[in-house]
């Protein structure tokens, strides 16, 4: 099968485009589409053998459950068996937006879409594109990011076709997602609440709604996963990537010194030219600028026949929590978790 890529205005999608693909949806099949933070590949989350499709395409483990995106808050209302007041606050605050809340699951969810377990996660997101697929499907949508297991994830059509051509019925192409990092996900289950991925909501702007929550711990690697996604090696680009201590600049050189190839992705401009197996690229110093451009900007490398990668350390603080998450996952070494 070949994957159909249609072109959409992201913020006014032809209705026929979101016809064709909501029919795709309600027949069980995957459609990848856009939203505010990355690329999802999406099956009706209802529909237990369509799910089981996404877990093939992406080589997923069976083990890590998928985001439920619906339309709105009423909506997620029947995913759960218990809807909180803290999560009516959240809703109201941050969607449609890169805020995630894990809570009870309701029975109309298929046990394939929680991993098994009680809870699901759900979200309304705020591309004009998710929100007016699901309105047309009528269906809420189980849709991890539309990347293999452990990849990067893609913030442009190119970079789902570059993982998964053939695997989505429909490519619904609306440019580049304006976030470029994933949602922030709470448990809403857990006390205190836990955080159980850093994203694009920084914490402490959920905290000025629903008081203390706990950041995730360091991890370890014998920790059992409560978020599948936490798992140590993620998000990673085929490119061997390090992450610098303070010496960054010199650790690059040193690997030139070796004969390689490097990319030095830095939040400082140098004044000097380095020697030319070095490349230097440099990240914006602002939290949100950052998370829009990293992901893109690793696709690139990826595509540029380095042998090496070495990120400099980015500034301290929870608005870079992130960030921080997402290198440290992916220079993390390909061994069993
Ligand atoms: O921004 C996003 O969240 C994107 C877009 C497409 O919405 N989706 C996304 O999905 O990043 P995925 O599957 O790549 O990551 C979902 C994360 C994983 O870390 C997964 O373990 C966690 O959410 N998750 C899903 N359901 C959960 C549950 N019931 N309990 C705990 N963690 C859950
Ligand atoms: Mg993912």
């Amino acid at each position: 099968m070949s994957t159909t890529v249609i072109h959409v205005d992201p913020s006014d999608p032809d209705p026929q485009a979101l016809v064709l693909a909501a029919e795709v949806l309600r027949r069980g099949g995957l459609v990848a589409f856009p939203t505010e933070t990355v690329y999802g590949l999406g099956a009706n989350a209802l529909d237990a053998a369509a799910v089981a499709r996404i877990f093939a395409a992406k080589g997923r483990p069976a083990s890590n459950p998928l985001i439920v995106h619906v339309a709105d808050i009423a909506e997620a209302h029947k995913l759960v068996s218990h809807w909180p007041r803290e999560a009516q606050l959240l809703a109201e605050r941050f969607w449609p937006g890169p805020l995630t809340l894990v809570l009870p699951g309701s029975d109309l969810v298929p046990p394939i879409v929680t991993a098994g377990g009680p809870t699901v996660a759900v979200r309304v997101p705020a591309h004009p594109v998710a929100l007016a697929l699901l309105r047309a499907a009528g269906l809420p949508l189980a849709a991890p990011s539309a990347n293999r297991s452990t990849g990067l994830s893609p913030t442009q059509a190119s970079h789902v076709l570059r993982s998964l051509q053939g695997f989505a019925e429909v490519l619904l192409d609306a440019g580049p997602t304006s976030g470029g990092l994933e949602s922030t996900v709470l448990d809403l289950t857990a006390r205190p609440y836990q955080l159980l991925r850093p994203g694009l909501i920084a914490p402490g702007e959920l905290e000025a709604v629903v008081g203390p929550i706990q950041r995730p711990e360091a991890d370890r690697a014998t920790e059992p996963a409560r978020s599948p996604g936490r798992q140590r090696r993620h998000y990673a680009p085929q490119t061997p990537l390090e992450c610098a201590g303070d010496d960054g600049y010199q650790q690059a050189l040193a690997l030139c010194r070796q004969g390689l190839r490097v990319g030095w992705l830095t939040f400082t401009p140098s004044q000097k030219p380095g020697p030319r197996q070095l490349v230097t690229y440099l990240l914006p110093d602002k939290p949100k600028a950052c998370a829009a451009q990293l992901y893109a900007l690793l696709h690139t490398l990826d595509l540029a026949g380095l042998d090496r990668l070495v990120v400099a350390v980015p500034p301290q603080g929870d608005e870079w929590l992130a960030v921080h998450d997402r290198l440290r996952r992916a220079s993390a070494p390909p061994t069993p978790e």
